[in-house]
């Protein structure tokens, strides 16, 4: 479908075809968002690894991440990390269990999230439950990533530029400084510790590859450049990782002969009382078609990221013109009944038996992207979702809020650059 506004024409493709022509067969046409306003503000599409062309710089970042941060290695490394910030979140939920208080699954999802990020990125401890801080940074977060999804009238109108008619730029600026101030916090923080430490006494994290990188004698990645990438690997993983655990909870709790199984598969292949540990997932079948489902049904990035066509290319017969900006419409092939049976039923069952993965080779299952900007963070983010939400089940029954039923919990999403839960869930943890 294509769309002309002014200066712009959109196309949103939704079949698994097309989005394999685009991502894979075209990808040297269709390699990265192009100029639009939003992301210009404090020069981010210039640091962006999200924003940036894909060119020199956009090459040499995803390469860090590659080599220096998401291989199997690496998070092996920082398991122990993350098992630590797991237990807070058991711990956290057996607090609840013996108050008797309702859980707000979003939070604690976010919270966890940002934690594990922080814990295996950069080697911190983060944020607490219920404080002040973690809710201020989520409100911020989601804001921000409402924002980036949100159509600019000043791209398709010029002539808006300046006024800036729906306040993005401004209320990017505002969100985008606040992050800022944090992360520039932290990296004073480190460079202070690197200059009181030895060598040998450093911290085996992703801070650290990157300052190493600031202070070789030719470098062209500044300290500005640093918390541009931080910002982009916090905002895209946090919100993404929360929403999608928010959803598969959603889901288990709508249905619970599906909570039911899950619970089943972990006492047997975990036992009673014992953690879930990043080496079960491979032995937790049903957890992870129950994943699966969850990244068909509700993708946390329902549009991808915009891609732009560099020139004129036909696609299966349809002329896709010169800087159109291409929206791989997966929430529309995720609910496709071509492509699947019942789509609006929530059944991890259909990938008990099948091969289907979301590695960016099945373009039915392409909630990560697929091609060269494939999410780099979906190593981390596999981890992150399977673990959390089999800690939240693994031990705890859940409770509705009195009298609500299953099939009333509220399911309407809202879209940005990630597809939110419209409705918080909100539940009590019981033994
Ligand atoms: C369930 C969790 C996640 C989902 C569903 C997700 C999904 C996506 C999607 C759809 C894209 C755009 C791909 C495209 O347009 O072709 C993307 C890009 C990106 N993601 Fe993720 N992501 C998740 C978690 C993470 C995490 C944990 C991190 C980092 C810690 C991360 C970092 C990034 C970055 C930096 C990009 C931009 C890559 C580029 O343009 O080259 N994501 N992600």
């Amino acid at each position: 479908m294509h769309l002309k506004l002014e200066a712009y024409t959109q196309s949103l493709l939704s079949s698994p075809e097309i989005a394999k022509q685009i991502l894979q067969k075209h990808d040297k046409i269709f390699f990265w968002p192009g100029q639009t306003l939003t992301p210009q503000t404090m020069d981010h599409d210039k640091a962006s690894v999200a924003w940036l062309p894909t060119q020199t710089k956009w090459r040499k970042l995803r390469k860090i991440f590659k080599e220096q941060m998401f291989t199997m290695h690496k998070l092996e490394a920082s398991e122990g990390l993350r098992h630590e910030k797991l237990k807070q979140l058991r711990d956290y939920l057996h607090e609840r269990c013996t108050q008797k208080r309702v859980v707000n699954i979003g939070e604690v999802a976010f919270v966890t999230s940002l934690n594990l990020m922080m814990a295996t990125l950069f080697s911190l401890d983060f944020a607490r439950f219920d404080s002040d801080s973690a809710h201020e940074m989520k409100e911020t977060i989601q804001k921000l990533m409402r924002i980036l999804g949100t159509p600019n009238l000043a791209d398709y109108f010029p002539v808006l530029k300046l006024i800036d008619p729906q306040g993005l730029k401004r209320g990017t600026k505002v969100y985008f400084g606040k992050l800022f101030a944090i992360f520039d916090e932290i990296i004073s923080e480190r460079l202070e510790s690197r200059s009181r430490s030895s060598e040998s006494s450093r911290k085996n994290d992703l801070l650290e590859v990157l300052l190493d990188i600031n202070q070789e004698s030719d470098s062209d990645l500044s300290r500005n450049d640093i918390k541009h990438l931080i910002l982009d690997l916090i905002v895209a993983g946090a919100d993404t990782t929360t929403d999608s655990v928010q959803w598969a909870m959603t889901e288990l709790l709508r249905n619970p002969e599906k909570m039911l199984k899950v619970k089943d598969e972990l006492r047997t292949v975990i036992g009673e009382n014992k953690q879930v540990q990043e080496s079960d997932i491979p032995r937790l079948p049903y957890l992870r078609a129950v994943i699966k489902e969850t990244f068909r049904y509700h993708p946390a990035g329902p549009f991808l990221i915009p891609h732009k066509a560099e020139d004129n290319v036909e696609i299966n017969g349809y002329m896709v013109p010169k800087n159109a900006q291409i929206f791989v419409n997966v929430w529309a092939i995720g609910r496709d009944s071509k492509i699947w049976a019942n789509p609006d039923s929530f059944e991890p069952e259909r990938f008990l038996n099948s091969k289907l993965d979301y590695r960016g080779q099945d373009f039915e299952l392409i909630n990560f992207g697929s091609g060269r900007r494939i999410c780099p963070g979906l190593p981390l983010a596999h981890v992150m979702v399977h673990l959390m939400v089999a800690t939240l089940i693994h031990n705890f029954e859940w409770k509705l809020e009195p009298r609500m039923k299953p099939q009333e919990i509220d399911v309407n999403e809202m879209f940005g650059l990630s597809l939110h839960k419209a409705v918080p869930l909100m539940a009590f943890p019981t033994k």
